[in-house]
């Protein structure tokens, strides 16, 4: 499999609760290499435009309002096939979905507060980093 990058979210609720090193522990544990992260506050107009692809869904509000509701970490997860064994490692959207192990199913509060987000392709994770960082943020 091929080396890969995806980006990584730590939300609200896990900065809030103190869960950075918990979470990232949980990625190095897995393979992923943190290769670029900054802990920044999100402004709405950036929520918007992240979550954009969202924006007719019913819990788009809702989402950014949670989202710049403190601060994030947001970081560039590196190693083989990075975005599905990121994906893997979070566990589903729903934490009561979640898998057993998962940091969804061990950490997150509800749908919303689901302390990590990932991209889910290659494709949008080249689009999600760019949203992000510089290539000169990025160091491998
Ligand atoms: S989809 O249909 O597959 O695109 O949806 P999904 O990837 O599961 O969710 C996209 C993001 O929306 C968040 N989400 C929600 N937030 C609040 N309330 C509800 N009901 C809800 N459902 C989904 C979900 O956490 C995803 O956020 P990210 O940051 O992309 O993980």
């Amino acid at each position: 499999m091929a080396l890969e990058r995806t980006l990584s979210i730590i939300k609200p609720d896990a900065t809030r609760r103190n869960l950075t090193g918990a979470i990232n522990d949980r990625f190095e544990k897995a393979g992923l290499r943190i290769v670029a992260q900054k802990r920044i506050q999100l402004t709405r107009a950036q929520a918007e435009a992240f979550y954009g692809v969202h924006k007719e869904r019913p819990f788009f509000g809702g989402l950014c309002d949670f989202m710049t509701s403190g601060p994030v970490v947001v970081q560039v997860l590196e190693g083989e096939g990075a975005v599905a064994k990121n994906r893997e490692v979070m566990g589903a959207t729903d934490p009561a979905k979640a898998d057993a192990g998962t940091i969804r199913k061990d950490f997150a509060e509800n749908i919303e507060a689901n302390s990590v987000h990932g991209s889910d392709s290659a494709e949008n994770a080249a689009i999600e980093i760019a949203f992000f960082f510089a290539q000169t943020e990025i160091v491998g």
